[in-house]
């Protein structure tokens, strides 16, 4: 008992609480009035407390310990699985990047990364019309180039051989370079359209009033040179159409080099344009009906056709082109068993506006 339980039964302190450490450990005393000059003091040993306590600790730091790991495996587990689909697309798009195979990626659920995927599909959609755009391009240049390529030969040939036989007369021999001269313009000309062809992606097409039988003369000025032996009957009435004047006078001249490619010897072609409906007939073996729906189709060529020059581009450069121009072209017979091919394109017989 000590100063400050005194002072309590004493009356001169209202109650004491302290610790006193003795030799038997750490103890709670505390000493409240009861009556004049008593007090009643209690006292407890901290000891069994303090083991509470402890444990009590020691349990709470291990929880704790456990509780950050767990936090923070959870995290980590969240965070890989939410950057899974990440990894995914990422994969596939390198796989595109390295193979430059465009196929469209798959697209799960509706979050971000499905929208991200949707957006990935749409350029890959974008980029590979332009290749094909390009890989067409290159194709139909190559078309369009070799034809005069092979009538300027031909010419060159006939030189060749009238001068190792004695030589022309003046006139022809002119007739023939001027014919060069033409072929090698006409060709200058194609490689100039290809080149702004090529410049101006996506197309942007010169649209305006052609006259149809404008084109059509064009075009029978240039197979005329192709085929100087053939007779060329040409009848034709105004026809006003909205297009292309370059890319029809291209179709016109696809379906004259093929009646030229097929005429016989001496034979002759007729080309008729009659209220927008023009017809090329030819004298040669006309086109199997059997064949007659896939002549228009890329890189067809019917079996007696395989051993003639060509890539069987030319007519789905029409069927393009004229389509393109609302209209529609198709094989039919001519008068003398040969090939007609009939096409129309919408239009009137007076210029409009
Ligand atoms: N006037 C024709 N007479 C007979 N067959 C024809 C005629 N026009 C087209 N064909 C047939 O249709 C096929 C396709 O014609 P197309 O013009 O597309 O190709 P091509 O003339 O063979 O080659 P390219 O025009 O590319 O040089 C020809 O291979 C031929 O079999
Ligand atoms: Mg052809």
């Amino acid at each position: 008992m000590g100063e400050a339980e005194i002072a309590v039964a004493s009356g001169t302190s209202g109650r004491s609480i302290r610790t006193v450490t003795l030799n038997t450990g750490e103890f709670r005393v505390v000493a409240v009035p009861c009556g004049a000059d008593f007090a009643v003091v209690l006292s407890q040993n901290m000891a069994p407390q303090e083991r509470v306590l402890k444990k009590l600790g020691a349990v709470m730091l291990l929880f704790g310990l456990a509780g950050v790991i767990g936090a923070a495996a959870a995290g980590w587990a969240v965070a890989r699985n939410g950057l899974r689909p990440v990894r995914r697309l990422t994969r596939n798009v390198e796989r595109i990047a390295r193979t430059e195979d465009l196929q469209p990626l798959p697209v799960e659920g509706d979050d971000e990364i499905a929208r991200l995927a949707t957006a990935f599909n749409d350029m890959l959609v974008a980029v590979s019309a332009s290749r094909d755009r390009q890989r067409r391009l290159v194709v139909d240049a190559g078309h369009e180039l070799r034809t005069p390529l092979t009538s300027l030969r031909t010419n060159l040939d006939l030189l060749l051989q009238a001068d190792a036989s004695g030589g022309l007369g003046d006139a022809a021999r002119h007739e023939l370079l001027d014919d060069v001269r033409a072929q090698i313009e006409e060709m200058s000309t194609l490689v100039g359209d290809l080149v702004e062809l090529a410049r101006d992606e996506p197309l942007r097409a010169v649209v305006e009033q052609v006259d149809l039988a404008e084109v059509v003369d064009r075009a029978v000025v240039r197979a005329r040179r192709r085929g100087a032996e053939l007779t060329f009957e040409v009848d034709t009435e105004p026809w006003w159409v909205t297009g292309e004047s370059a890319s029809l006078e291209r179709a016109v001249t696809n379906l004259l080099d093929n009646a030229v490619k097929w005429s016989p010897p001496g034979g002759t072609v007729r080309i008729r344009l009659n209220h927008g409906t023009l017809t090329v007939d030819d004298e040669g073996p006309g086109i199997a009906p059997a064949d007659r729906e896939h002549v228009f189709d890329r890189f067809y060529r019917s079996e007696e056709s395989r051993s003639m020059p060509g890539s069987g581009l030319g007519l789905s450069i029409v069927r393009q082109v004229i389509e393109r121009h609302a209209g529609n072209v198709r094989v039919d017979e001519s008068e003398d068993g040969g090939t007609r091919m009939v096409m129309q394109v919408p239009g009137a017989p007076l210029v409009a506006g």
